[in-house]
């Protein structure tokens, strides 16, 4: 049994089973994903994107020359070349991502793209902290770069936890960007992950495949459904695979029992407020300085300042 193994049976060993959302992406869950942010219902990917291009100035303003930009993730999205396009006088751009065959095939794609752009990329897991590389130029300050709303994946002490990192990241005088995704009417939100293509039920199911095809487990794909539900009060989506009839799935040679109508979490996306991002911000000890928002108010990029 290999650790990923003893870490999935374990999850599915809890009261709540649970999965942890890393194995979406196998490469066809990494195609399914792009393709949830090309729906039309899935207003994060495009509302971002908006904001980025509308006010990509005044960020770099912001942002100061020959500042070091971190980005925590592989920095393969648009909303990356957007600022990069904007920010010519960077001493440096830093992608850190734990999955090295990703973040270096980005890099490589990055370096021709941007010619004079000082790139170096870290493996890193980023959710503890890590160590800088040197670049060539001196950074007048550290910006960290944390687009997607991703900080919205993680349950509120790990969120927490994670801007410490970032306020460590940063050091003294540095900065921290970030996309939040904002509280809306919760229609809007069911849509997002529960669209008519069945894109999203096929990529939360995909999970299921992935444990079947590479971590020896044998879940009967036609026996769960997908189910995406905004919980309006805890201010968050709870995604889970429901179990269709009593059932029992091995992985490797542990026995698991599920019964009908039992959850499988696969994952939690939280959708703020102004105030309360805010609020965890500055218990991090970031102040929240500007405040960008598309022109129907479903995201926001937040510039934050280490106080
Ligand atoms: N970071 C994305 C989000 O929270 C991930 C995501 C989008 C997702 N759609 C999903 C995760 C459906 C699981 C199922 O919006």
């Amino acid at each position: 049994m290999t650790s990923e193994m003893r870490e999935i049976v374990e999850g599915l060993s809890q009261s709540q089973k649970t999965i942890s959302p890393k194995y979406f992406y196998d490469e066809r869950g990494s195609r399914l994903f792009d393709k949830i942010t090309e729906l039309p219902e899935y207003y994060l990917t495009d509302a971002e994107l908006e904001i980025m291009q509308a006010n990509v100035d005044e960020m770099a303003e912001l942002i100061g020359e020959t500042a070091s930009l971190i980005e925590f993730g592989s920095g393969s999205s648009l909303k990356t070349r957007v600022l990069l396009e904007n920010l010519d006088e960077l001493a440096a751009y830093v992608p850190v991502d734990i999955s090295e065959e990703h973040l270096y095939a980005s890099a490589l794609k990055l370096r021709s793209e941007f010619p004079g752009l000082d790139v170096r990329p870290v493996v890193a897991d980023f959710t503890k902290t890590f160590s800088l590389p040197m670049p060539a130029i001196m950074p007048v300050k550290n910006v960290v770069y944390f687009p997607g709303s991703t900080i919205g994946n993680f349950e509120h002490g790990v969120a927490m936890d994670l801007l410490r990192v970032m306020y460590e990241e940063a050091g003294e005088g540095g900065a921290l960007l970030i996309g939040v995704d904002l509280q809306k009417d919760p229609e809007v939100i069911d849509r997002a992950y529960n669209d008519s293509a069945g894109v999203t039920a096929e990529f939360n199911l995909n999970m299921l495949r992935h444990l079947n095809k590479s971590y020896g487990a044998n879940f009967d794909l036609d026996s769960f459904e997908h189910s995406a539900i905004y919980d309006e009060d805890e201010g968050r989506v709870v995604i889970e695979l429901i179990s269709q009839a009593e059932q029992t799935v091995e992985v490797g040679d542990t026995e698991i029992e599920l019964e009908d109508g039992e959850t499988i979490l696969t994952e939690y996306s939280h959708k703020y407020t102004l105030k309360g991002f805010a609020e965890m911000a500055r218990e991090a000890g970031f102040n929240v300085e500007r405040v960008w928002t598309d022109a129907d108010r479903l995201f926001s990029v937040q510039y934050c300042v280490r106080t």
